[in-house]
């Protein structure tokens, strides 16, 4: 849309049930905080509004867990993930909570409308049941297999391995996340968007409209839905967490979490507009609004397919210019997951690394998951800093300051005159607002950040080949013309680099004081249309560090914290192996088990698993084939204390008799480990029972 008169963006609403963490940020906040703050820089209006999504099961099935009430637990979660979001710099507008009563009454009115003007079907049909907990079963209330890809682990509105939303009975072999039981069918009535009917508007808009404007994953997804046909979808659901349905005959019935949640945006937005004393209805309904929606891809069909339908069906209200989703980000080379506590919650992150939130919105731009998943390590977050931040941005301002005090008192000296390397500095300087613009246009943030960078590494390559430092020493009007542009490449720098690293382009205002003493502060547009940014004679206040390094102790320290929560994952999932049938006291006395020591031990020859042992048992020395191979070199093993089964019948492996067996356990990695008897002192011999 070309030069809309203000811009609604608005970030999915994250689920209460959980805190906010890296995955989230990279995919969805981070480029949309992005895009506002560039947009409100050009002095564009804009209402950038998000809040908590504090229906659906996933957070009645925490408040189960915890024994607490779901109002309880989006509380908890609401109070966090708001506070978290401030200390990070992320500037919504608004951010709300879909349990606010202007939700409850935006979302029940939305419904009330359809109602009114015929736009659901209402249908009697048979949903699955769980009689054990006397309860339907929708949405994560029940798993099983997905009809379209086969993950046995799909839940009952959406697969998370293939992204297919779909219906509770369309599940292959349903369970109940409740009780486990198999659900049975039961009749109940429901209202149904008939998403049939909007095909044709689907693909017109989608499929004719925004090709080519629509980032590739967006779009391939929305055709692959279309054009799989779409079906009527239940927008009610019997539960007892959510908004009441607000019609005659629904007792008992709430709306579909994702028919609230997006109206949540809505809510949001009038919110703000009552607290401005504005009117909102222009940024929903005006043509000349450009509605732009941050989201991950597990919620394309949600925003692409099922809000416009709602909209539509409304009839009132604008269709989003852009659904710029993302893919995932992994963590360490694994899937991020909130239940199994494989993440960097931001409020912890926040606590780690005080004042170096810039830090990680750097690196999670960097690595931003625009065109496929993307991986965080922490050795590319040390290494963004050290090698990047420090090393770049913070290096040529810290230069920059630094010899202005030194040489200038810290005032801006005069130029002299440009020579040509100095002319051509300037206009490459000048191209940058427009190619970040363009970059930023495209919601391509990567390359949009990477060109940032360029204009700090501009003004490092300038310092380093014109030399103020010699200068200095020979030609004191060079070097004021050297130092007068390389002020002005650091000026540039703290207006362009707000959107991306907006604590760092503050400090760098005010060392360069350039919110006060210079008559209306730097725009983003002035950095290519005037010629002087920083003027001669204005004093720039004492440097104050961008950047510092980050120790490898500091990283070491997450990968340590990241490590305890796979092994309490591990432990917590490990499944313990059944008890075996009872033994007698007879059977268990037939057993002869002894003290002995590895006194010699050999690979198997062409046996990936085998060693071949000697043991003195105290009774003999005898070959015992043991298959630890795999977990045990044969020097780390010789002299070793074991548990030996003595009078199990020999056998022969690959040849070789084995006479008795070593006693081993496992740890949760697999790796084998011997059963030591605590026998210091002991001999070799001494009985077991
Ligand atoms: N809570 C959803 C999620 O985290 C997103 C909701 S977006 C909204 O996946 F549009 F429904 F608000
Ligand atoms: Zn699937």
């Amino acid at each position: 849309m070309q030069d809309p008169k203000r811009y609604t963006i608005t970030a999915a609403l994250p689920y209460t049930n959980g805190p906010v963490h890296i995955g989230h940020l990279a995919g969805v906040y981070v480029p949309a905080d992005i895009y506002a703050r560039f947009q409100r820089l050009q002095g564009k209006d804009v209402a950038f509004v998000c809040g908590s999504d504090e229906h659906g099961v996933p957070i009645t099935i925490k408040a189960k867990k915890e024994g607490i009430t779901p109002q309880q637990v989006v509380d908890k979660y609401h109070a966090i993930i708001k506070q978290s979001f401030e200390d990070f710099g992320i500037t919504f507008d608004n951010y709300s909570r879909t349990s606010a009563k202007v939700h409850h009454d935006t979302a029940s009115d939305f419904f009330k409308k359809l109602y009114d003007d015929g736009k659901f079907i209402e249908e009697v049909t048979e949903q699955l049941y769980d009689a054990e907990a006397n309860q339907f079963l929708a949405d994560r209330f029940v798993v099983g297999t997905c009809p379209k890809c086969g993950n046995e682990e799909s839940y009952g509105d959406q697969c998370e391995n293939c992204g297919t939303s779909h219906n509770a009975t369309d599940l292959i072999n349903p369970k109940s996340a409740i009780t486990g039981a198999v659900p049975t069918l039961k009749e109940t009535k429901h209202w149904f968007l008939p998403l049939d009917q909007y095909e044709p508007f689907l693909k017109e808009w989608i499929l004719e409209g925004h090709k080519k404007d629509w980032k590739t994953n967006v779009y391939g997804q929305c055709k692959s839905w279309i054009d799989d046909g779409l079906r009527p979808r239940a927008v009610t659901r019997d539960l007892d967490w959510g908004i009441p349905v607000p019609v005659d005959g629904a007792d008992g019935k709430v709306l579909y979490v994702w028919f609230d949640a997006p109206i949540g945006y809505i809510s949001a937005t009038k919110e703000w507009a009552e607290r401005e004393g504005k009117d909102w209805e222009p940024y929903w309904k005006s043509d000349d609004t450009k509605l732009l929606h941050f989201i991950g891809k597990d919620n394309i069909v949600f925003h692409c397919i099922i809000f416009p339908s709602m909209l539509k069906a409304d009839g009132s209200y604008i269709m989003p210019d852009n659904v710029p989703a993302n893919e995932f980000l992994n963590l360490e080379g694994n899937k991020i997951s909130t239940s199994k506590n494989w993440a960097v919650w931001l409020h912890e992150y926040l606590v780690d690394f005080p004042n170096q939130q810039d830090v990680l919105r750097y690196t999670l731009t960097a690595n931003a998951p625009e065109t496929k998943d993307n991986d965080f390590t922490w050795a590319d977050f040390q290494a963004r800093n050290n090698n990047e931040l420090v090393a770049i941005f913070g290096n040529f301002i810290n230069r920059v300051v630094v010899l202005t005090h030194k040489y200038y008192d810290g005032v801006v000296p005069a130029l002299a005159t440009f020579s040509e390397i100095d002319e051509q500095t300037l206009t490459e300087l000048k191209a940058y607002p427009a190619v970040i613009e363009s970059s930023l246009e495209r919601y391509r943030f990567r390359e949009a950040q990477q060109e940032l960078m360029n204009v700090a590494r501009l003004g490092n390559k300038y310092l380093a080949d014109e030399e103020p430092w010699k200068t200095i020493k020979t030609d004191e009007e060079r070097t004021k013309t050297v130092m007068y542009v390389a002020l002005q490449i650091a000026s540039a720098l703290a207006v362009l680099s707000e959107p991306f690293l907006p604590f760092t382009s503050t400090k760098l205002r005010n060392i360069l004081d350039v919110k006060t003493n210079v008559e209306n502060a730097i725009q983003w547009a002035d950095v290519s249309s005037k010629s002087v940014l920083l003027p001669a004679e204005h004093k720039i206040n004492k440097g104050e560090l961008l950047f510092s390094k980050i120790e490898d102790s500091q990283i070491q320290a997450q990968l340590d914290k990241l490590a305890a929560s796979k092994l309490a994952n591990e432990i917590a999932n490990k499944e313990v192996t059944p008890q075996k049938d009872t033994a007698t006291f007879d059977d268990f006395t037939k057993l002869d088990m002894r003290v002995g020591t590895i006194i010699e031990a050999e690979k198997m020859p062409k046996a990936k698993k085998l060693l071949v042992l000697k043991v003195d048992t105290g009774l003999d020395v005898r070959t015992i084939v043991s298959g630890i191979a795999e977990s045990f070199t044969p020097e780390e093993i010789v002299g070793k204390k074991v548990t030996v089964l003595v009078n199990l019948a020999p056998r022969a492996l690959r040849g070789v008799d084995s006479e008795g067996m070593i006693l081993m356990t496992e740890t949760p990695d697999g790796k084998l480990v011997f059963v030591n008897p605590d026998t210091d002192g002991v001999d070799n011999g001494a009985t077991i029972n």
